[in-house]
Formats: C-alpha cells, structure tokens, sequence
C-alpha cells in the first residue's frame, strides 16, 4: 500500500463539520475556505505540522508567510512568554518595546525614518493609503491588476477579478470590485494598472498625476503566484513617481525580512515615500508597521491623519517582533544566503521532475518563496495577471497539490498562491520533497494529461 493510500483524514473531517456548526464557512478567511480539503491540525514543530488523525505534513505554507524561523521557533516563545509572565501584554502606554522595534525597524529598513504599528497587513496599508491621501491632497491611487493588499473596501479591486480577466483591456484593466458589498464608490478612487508595463504607467502619471495620491505595489506580487519586477522596472517606477510628484509605497507585507533583511527595497536598491510590513515582522504574531521619511510620517506625528487601535503596539506583539529583528541582525549574513540555496535546490527539483513528466512549467520567485506554475505551453516568463491567468492550469496544480498532501506535503492548494522556505527546512527535507514530487506527478499524469491542446 502507498503511503498516499495509507493516510485517513476523518478526525479532519468530522471536527471541520463540528466548525461549520458555529463558524461560518468553518473557516475566518475567504482565502482558507476551500469546501473538501481543510485539515484540522493539532500541533506543529518547526517546519512540520500534524493533523488531528496524526498524519504528519512538511509545511511550505507557513501560515501563509510569517513563520520565516518556522512554527512556534523557541526564542520568539521565549521572548513572548516573558513578556506575558513577566512585564504583562497590554498596555495601551508608550513602552520600552516601542523603541526597540521602532529602531531595530530603522536600522534594517531603508525606506523607514520614522514607522507606527499596527496589528495587521490590512490595517498598515490603509493607514498607508490615507496617509497618501492626507500628504498629497489628492484622491486616487494606483493599483496593479492581480495585487492584493488586505481585504477591506478601500483596497480590494481588482486583485483576482473572479479569476478571469475582469473588465477594460491588457493596457487598460477596469477596476473590478472583489466582493459583493464594496461599494461602486470605492472603484473610482482606484486606477488599475497592469505590473511590469512602464509605458502605461508613464502615460497614467503623465496625464493623470494631479489627482494621483500614490503608486502602491507589491514590489513584487506575490498573490497571483510570484511575478518579479522586470529588470529596471522599480527602478523606472521610483523615477515616474518623483517626476510627477507622486507618492511611492511599497506594500512589503509579504516580501519583508523575507527576501532581505531590508525587504525588497533592499534587495532592489529603490527607496519607496511610504513602505508596510507584517507577515515574518510578528513571525505568526498579530504585529503590522507602516513607516515612511520623517517628511510624510509628520503627518502622524502631528496627528493631522487620523490612526489609532486599542492594540495598536501591543507589547505581546512587539516582543515578538523585538525578537524576530534581533535574530535577523544576528544572522542575516548567513541566514539569507542559506535560505537562497534551500530555495534555488528546491526549485531546480521540482522543476526536473515536473518537466520530466512532461508538464510545460515555470518557477517564479525571489530567495525564500516562489511559486510553481503549470502551463499549457512553455513560457520563459509571466509578466503580468492576465499573463498568469491566460497561461496557467490551476486544475493541474489543485491534482499536483492533492498528491502532494496527501503524501505528506503541503503547501497551499491554489496556483495563484506561492510556496514558502522557512530557515527550519533542511537539505534532506527538499530532498524528501522532490522525491515525493516525482511520485506524485506520476499519479498526476493518470489523471490530467501533459497536452491538453493536443500538442
Ligand atoms: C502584499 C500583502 N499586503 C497585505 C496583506 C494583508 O495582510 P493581513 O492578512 O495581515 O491583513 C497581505 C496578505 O496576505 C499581502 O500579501
């Protein structure tokens, strides 16, 4: 027998259904409610995690990014618990963690003079967003098709316009809201963009800027798979937005001390005016930072925008986030370099066994997370959403992703998702993987063949 066949998930089961009694959906995110495939866990270790029927999982989910050092990693706990047994976890009072983060935050992060806390990426970015809105006077900000910056009305358009195409052109994409209840309002204060493309960005500033608050991207989009910026292009974007008089932010919630220890203004050498952070800034902690130049942050200072929350700078999430910078000062000359070659060895294995299959595929990613895509015909890149979505089969890697979990694998189920690397995950883990990535592709091709178009 297998050890696909061999794995039960009816304690999973059952307590899902027992969720969905009191529990919406049994889920608190839409991006976790996926009916059929919920595993219920009841403990996890550094990379791994087990289900409550005791199958066990090496995790390149990491609880969709934050747990860079792995799950519950011991000095974070240290650090937290004590914070909570010793000193208390909630204060709402200037406190000795403001400043340690508040400077650890300026020492690692090019973009932030001056920074305030949050609880999470939602939130940062929209205190980024009005922040934008206050400094410049002005109403409307650019967005990238296929982006995502948090759930709420202000920002969600057009990030997976119902999996399709959404409305307007490649050039041109119409703002498409992403739920039912934002209302129509909302799309007029957004200008879609597509990412990568310098040309219609130029002409939107060009023509557009007086009413232009900002530019907010992904440095690189990390929520339709993986796109990087094309070689250059940050680099353009930082010039347009000087040029035009326009803010730049970087919503760096994902790509933060993941892929440097000053995140992707770092790892690119742009300098955005406004810049968020959250995911491996809490390592699993509700913590969340926005910052920016001493300039537009004065408008915090002086309390000419309003932000606020009852657990904004919350000790228990700071401590956790002291921690978390504090280890990444001590090892960021190591640690970086280790997770790229963790990365890079996984990338070139599973690229080897899926392309051996047959499978036209492409990885995308930058250090320690990326995102592997089924195509129905090779391509040497994809720049853009609608590049994505025209080229990929999602239904390829739903089966790859099944095959994989169910021999004790995971990562999250959906193509326009990513993988990610924590500094938990050894040379014999990725090994492991790639090998069970050969076994499950061979189980993948009896159910969807290679060449659907008959090529
Ligand atoms: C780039 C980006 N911005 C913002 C957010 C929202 O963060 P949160 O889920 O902490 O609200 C996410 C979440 O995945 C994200 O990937």
């Amino acid at each position: 027998m297998s050890v696909a066949a061999r794995r039960s998930t009816t304690r999973s089961a059952a307590m899902f259904e027992r969720i969905q009694r009191s529990v919406a959906g049994g889920e608190s995110s839409y991006a976790r409610l996926r009916s059929g495939i919920e595993l219920c866990i009841a403990r996890t270790d550094g990379p791994r995690m087990w289900d409550v029927d005791g199958n066990e999982y090496l995790d390149y989910c990491l609880g969709y990014g934050p747990l860079l050092f792995g799950h519950h990693p011991p000095d974070i706990v240290a650090a937290v618990v004590e914070q909570i047994t010793e000193r208390g976890y909630h204060y709402s009072f200037p406190h000795e963690l403001d400043y340690e983060v508040g400077e650890a935050l300026q020492r690692l992060v090019p973009g932030i003079e001056l920074v305030r806390f949050a609880c999470s990426g939602t939130e940062a970015t929209m205190a980024a967003m009005r922040l934008a809105r206050a400094y410049t006077g002005r109403e409307r900000i650019v967005k990238f098709e296929g982006s995502y910056h948090g759930w709420s009305d202000i920002h969600n358009i057009s990030y997976h316009p119902a999996l399709g195409f959404g409305a307007g052109t490649d050039t041109a994409p119409a703002p498409v809201p992403d739920s039912t209840g934002i209302p129509r309002a909302i799309l007029d204060t957004l200008v879609i963009q597509p990412f990568n493309n310098l040309e219609v960005l130029e002409h939107t500033l060009r023509t557009r800027h007086f009413e232009i608050a900002a530019v907010l991207m992904e440095p690189i989009i990390g929520n339709c798979g993986i796109i990087p910026p094309l070689e250059g292009y940050l680099q353009e974007v930082r010039r347009l937005t000087q040029e035009h008089g326009v803010l730049l932010i970087f919503d760096e919630v994902m790509t933060g001390f993941r892929i440097a220890a000053g995140g992707a203004q770092e790892h690119y050498g742009v300098v955005p005016d406004i810049c968020t952070f959250a995911k491996v800034l809490g390592a699993g902690f509700p913590i969340a930072c926005f910052g920016g130049s001493a300039q537009v942050m004065a408008m915090e200072a002086t309390n000419q925008v309003m932000h606020g929350g009852t657990y904004s700078a919350n000790p228990l999430a700071l401590a956790a986030a002291n921690a978390v910078l504090r280890r990444i000062e001590r090892e960021r000359a190591t640690m970086y370099p280790a997770l790229d070659r963790l990365s890079r060895r996984l990338q070139d294995g599973l690229l080897k066994v899926v392309g051996t299959a047959g499978y036209p595929c492409l990885i995308q990613g930058v250090g320690a997370f990326f995102q592997l895509f089924f195509l129905h015909e090779p391509r040497t890149r994809l720049v853009d959403y609608r590049d994505v979505v025209r080229h990929v089969r999602p239904e390829v890697y739903e089966a790859f992703h099944e095959e994989m979990q169910s021999r004790g694998i995971y990562f999250h189920p959906g193509q326009y998702e990513r993988w990610f690397l924590s500094t938990e995950h050894t040379e014999a883990d990725i090994d492991d993987t790639v090998a069970t990535a050969a076994e499950a592709i061979a189980a993948v091709v009896d159910r969807i063949p290679p060449h659907p178009r008959g090529d």
